[in-house]
C-alpha cells in the first residue's frame, strides 16, 4: 500500500490533484490517498467551491495558512507540513505546480527524506522575477519522479543536471480534469445572467504581481481593455489581489466603461464555460492559456514570457507583451476574422492520470 499525500495549496491546484485523487481510489488495494490543503486561497470562491465542483471529499488534513508574504507563507507551511509529514509517515507525497504550496511541502518532504513527485516539472519561462520560476526550479531539483506536460520539459530539466530517468512525459491533468467535467461546463448558465444580449464577449483575467501591482501597469492594461469593449464587451472575473489593488490604487471601475463587467471570482463550471464560449481570452494565467488551447479559443497572454511554449507552438495562445497598444491591435484582429489556428498538444487527454498511476506502481 503505497500511502500517498497529494498536496494542493491554492485554486490552479485543485484541478490537478482531483483526477489523480479519483484513480487513487480505483486502485483503492495499491494507494491510500490523503488529500492535504494548506489553506494559502482560503475564500470560498477560490478554494471550497472548486473542491466541491471538482468531486474531491473535504480535505483530511487542512493547514489554514492564509496569506503573507512569501517568507511568511511559505515558513508557515513548512513549520504545520512537517507535523503532518511526522505523524503521517507517508510513502510518497505529491506536489502540483508552482506556487509557494508546492516548494514548501516538497521542502519539508526532501529533509525527511520522504519522496517527491512534482506534477507539472520542468516547465520554464526563464524569468526569474517569477515568483513561481524559483518554486518550479527549487521543487524539481529535490523531486524523485518529474511528471512533464509536454516535451520541451525534459530538456528543461536534463540542462538544470536532472536525471533522464526520473522524467516522464503523461500530459496535462487539469486538462484531464475539464474533460471529466465537460457535461456541467456545457450545462452552466452564466452567460444567460450577464447583460450580454446574444453578443459574443471577451474574457479577461489577471492577476500577476508585475501586472497588477503597480498602479501604472494596472492602469494601462484596464484602459486598453476599456478601448477594446468599446468593439466588444468584456467580462472580468477579478482575483482577490486584482480587487485590492483596483480599491487601492483607486482605480474607479464605473470611470471605466459599461461594457467591461467587473466579477468576482466565478466557480469552475461556470468559468470554463465562458472560456470556451468566448470569442478570445486575455489572461495572464498559466493555466489559462492551456485550458483556451484545449478548447481552440485565442489566447493573447499579456506577458513578456511563458512557462509554457507549446500553448504558442501548438495551440492557440498568443505572447503579446505589456504594451497596451499590441493588446488592442491583437484583439482587433481577433475581432476582424484573423484568428490562430491551434492543435491539442500530445497527451493532453483524460489518461493522464492512468499514466501516472501506472508509473508510480513500477516505482514502489
Ligand atoms: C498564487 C500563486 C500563483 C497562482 C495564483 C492563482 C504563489 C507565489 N503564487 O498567487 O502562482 O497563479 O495563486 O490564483 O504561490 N487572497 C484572498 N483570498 C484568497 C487568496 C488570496 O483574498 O483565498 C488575496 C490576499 O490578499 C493575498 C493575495 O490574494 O495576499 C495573494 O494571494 P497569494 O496566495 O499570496 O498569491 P496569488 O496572487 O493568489
Amino acid at each position: 500500500m503505497l500511502k500517498t499525500l497529494l498536496v494542493a495549496g491554492a485554486r490552479p491546484n485543485f484541478m490537478k490533484i482531483a483526477p489523480l485523487y479519483k484513480r487513487m481510489q480505483e486502485y483503492s488495494n495499491f494507494f491510500q490517498p490523503i488529500f492535504v490543503h494548506t489553506g494559502q486561497h482560503y475564500d470560498q470562491n477560490m478554494s471550497h467551491s472548486f473542491i466541491e465542483s471538482l468531486g474531491l471529499p473535504d480535505p483530511d488534513v487542512f493547514l489554514g495558512i492564509g496569506s503573507g508574504s512569501h517568507a511568511v507563507q511559505t515558513a508557515n507551511i513548512m513549520i504545520e507540513f512537517e507535523k503532518v509529514l511526522l505523524s503521517s509517515k507517508p510513502d510518497l507525497i505529491i506536489v502540483v505546480g508552482d506556487v509557494n504550496s508546492t516548494i514548501a511541502c516538497a521542502l519539508v518532504a526532501s529533509k525527511l527524506s520522504t519522496p517527491i513527485a512534482h506534477i507539472e516539472a520542468g516547465l520554464r519561462s526563464y524569468d526569474r522575477e517569477m515568483p513561481e520560476e524559483i518554486n518550479r526550479i527549487l521543487t524539481d531539483q529535490i523531486s524523485d519522479l518529474l511528471f512533464i506536460t509536454s516535451p520541451e520539459a525534459e530538456g528543461n530539466l536534463m540542462r538544470e543536471g536532472i536525471q533522464q530517468t526520473k522524467i516522464h512525459f503523461v500530459g496535462n491533468l487539469m486538462i484531464e480534469s475539464l474533460i471529466q467535467h465537460i457535461d456541467q461546463i456545457d450545462q452552466s448558465t452564466i452567460r444567460y445572467t450577464l447583460p450580454l444580449k446574444n453578443e459574443q464577449y471577451a474574457l479577461l483575467t489577471l492577476h500577476r504581481p508585475s501586472n497588477v501591482d503597480h498602479a501604472q501597469s494596472l492602469e494601462a492594461i484596464l484602459n486598453a481593455v476599456v478601448k477594446i469593449s468599446k468593439n466588444i464587451p468584456v467580462i472580468f472575473p477579478a482575483h482577490p489581489r486584482t480587487q485590492k489593488q483596483i480599491q487601492k490604487f483607486q482605480l474607479n471601475m464605473k470611470d471605466f466603461n459599461d461594457r467591461l463587467y467587473l466579477l468576482n471570482p466565478i466557480g469552475y463550471y461556470d468559468f470554463l464555460n465562458l472560456q470556451k464560449n468566448a470569442k478570445f481570452v486575455m489572461t495572464d494565467s498559466g493555466g489559462i492559456q492551456e485550458e483556451t488551447t484545449y478548447f481552440g479559443v485565442p489566447c493573447l497572454t499579456i506577458r513578456n514570457n511563458t512557462e509554457r511554449p507549446i500553448t504558442t507552438e501548438v495551440g492557440t495562445n498568443q505572447l503579446i507583451g505589456t504594451d497596451p497598444n499590441k493588446l488592442i491591435a491583437a484583439s482587433q484582429e481577433i475581432i476582424s476574422g484573423h484568428v490562430k489556428p491551434g492543435d491539442i498538444p500530445k497527451y493532453w487527454d483524460d489518461k493522464v492520470s492512468e499514466r501516472i498511476i501506472q508509473i508510480l506502481m513500477k516505482y514502489k
